[in-house]
């Protein structure tokens, strides 16, 4: 098991190219489970998740012939073992795609996990609204359809993958479906551009209200990954937190609205531009446009973000277009510094505040009432040896690291294996002293 070390201190510069999204990657790669044709996915993420997911993809019958060029000639077996599902709840996402393509599912039920309870009770409800017949016995969902129909489903929540896995299905499902209060993450959207990439007929993506008429099969799908939104806004906030400044691409512009307003509330410069990029997203913008039939093609900017001091500001997460609980432990490693007293709510997760005591170990000073966190900023911090226990936990030690004074070391970087893809050699291109080390 890995560490990261950490020498805070540094104010952090530099330039940095944005990895590929792991949250839209997954669902993208489930796209192969629902066509016989060849699905080619560019830029796939090297993080352990994606490693997971293409383990689970083969055991159900998808071939990689190179790296990215997956193709599901048959489905070989419709069960999603709980062995790898425990480790990746993202595997729910096969569920939609089997059940629609070949009618039956086996998959284990995702189980908890750090932040909360993690339900899926949306999934299972808007499958069965298209006529899947539904059991649980054993820890695993047993599924099964003739042929998927089409259905009128509002979401009693706007889930993320839940929204993903309802827009497989309805894409093969017989007739009309309509949705009302599917998730608008970027991910969700990026999901639907590629299907319709694939035949789909799905109108409304971006927005809460979906309609979606099946149809018999879909064809195949090149497509790139795009840039990954979260691992971005944690690179500006080491930028923020260390008082620097970094220039971050390919940004796209309209995924991020809420946190860029948070970094200019708490007085960070934040500048988005296209020059220099021309090129760049001149080739992206092309792959891109080639890409998406009729789907409006992407233009991908550039993001500045400078800091001197934080001043505090209060955050509340929210399903998108609001403020992402996946940036929520990052602004509150970088609230617990600014200048004044902050308080953080988090609606969409139960038990997202992990990072809190690790943050108070390294002199932070934060005071939990169930979802509110109230964080009275500090001079500075001090390094200490500090616990991982989830994905955007870790991130946030990680940053409260770079900005305390002394060595941090994060323990368990497994978990920030899974999301982040090469973050000590990123964080050493903009000046940070961070290095990985055996526990
Ligand atoms: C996705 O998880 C992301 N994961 C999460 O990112 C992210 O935090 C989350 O969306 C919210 O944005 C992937 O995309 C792989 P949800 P997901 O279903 O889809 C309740 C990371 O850090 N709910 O939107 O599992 C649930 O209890 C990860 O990369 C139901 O009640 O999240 C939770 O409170 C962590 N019933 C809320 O919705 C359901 O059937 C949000 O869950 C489904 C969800």
């Amino acid at each position: 098991m890995d560490c990261l070390w950490i020498e805070g201190g540094k104010r952090l510069s530099g330039t940095l190219e944005v990895p590929s999204s792991k949250n839209a990657a997954l669902p993208l790669m489930c796209l192969s489970l629902m066509t016989s044709a060849p699905v080619s996915l560019e830029a796939l993420p090297a993080v352990a998740d994606i490693e997971s997911m293409r383990a689970l993809l083969k055991d159900l019958g998808a071939e990689e012939a190179a790296p990215g060029q997956f193709q599901t000639k048959n489905i070989r077996s419709i069960r999603a073992d709980y062995e790898i599902v425990r480790k990746m709840r993202a595997s729910i996402l096969v569920l939609g795609p089997l059940l629609a393509r070949e009618g039956r599912a086996e998959v284990s039920l995702p189980g908890g996990c750090n932040i909360g309870d993690r339900p899926i009770d949306i999934h299972l409800e808007g499958l069965r609204e298209m006529g899947a017949k539904i059991e649980i016995e054993g820890g695993y969902i047993f599924a099964s359809a003739s042929r998927l129909k089409g259905c009128h489903f509002s979401l009693p929540f706007p889930t993320v993958t839940g929204s993903i896995n309802l827009m497989m299905a309805a894409s093969l499902a017989e007739g009309v479906s309509h949705f009302e209060n599917m998730a608008q993450e970027p991910e969700v959207t990026e999901v639907a551009h590629a299907l319709k990439a694939m035949g789909a007929k799905i109108e409304g993506e971006g927005t809460a209200q979906l309609r979606i008429e099946g149809v018999s099969q879909l064809s195949g799908l090149n497509w790139r990954v795009p840039p990954d939104r979260i691992q971005l806004l944690t690179y500006l906030a080491a930028a923020a937190i260390t008082g620097g400044e970094i220039r971050c691409r390919p940004y796209d512009q309209s995924s991020l609205g809420a946190v860029i307003q948070k970094f200019k509330d708490m007085s960070c410069q934040v500048e988005e531009r296209r020059e220099e990029m021309l090129s760049r997203v001149g080739n992206l913008h092309s792959t891109h446009s080639q890409l998406w039939q009729g789907a409006k093609a992407r233009e991908y900017l550039e993001v500045s973000l400078s800091a001197d001091s934080l001043k505090a500001t209060d955050i509340e997460t929210a399903p998108f277009p609001g403020f992402p609980t996946d940036a929520q432990a990052q602004f509150m490693a970088c609230l617990s510094i600014a200048d004044g007293s902050s308080q953080i709510h988090e609606t969409v997760f139960e038990n997202r505040f992990q990072h809190v005591s690790e943050l108070k170990r390294m002199g932070a000073q934060i005071k939990l009432n169930a979802a509110v966190a109230t964080i009275k900023g500090v001079k500075g911090l001090s390094g200490a040896s500090v616990m991982a226990s989830d994905l955007r936990a870790s991130a946030s030690l990680v940053l409260a690291g770079l900005a305390a004074k002394g060595k941090t070391q994060v323990l368990r970087v497994y978990h920030l294996d899974r999301g982040y893809e090469n973050i000590e050699e990123n964080l050493q291109g903009l000046g940070a002293r961070i290095w990985r080390a055996p526990q």
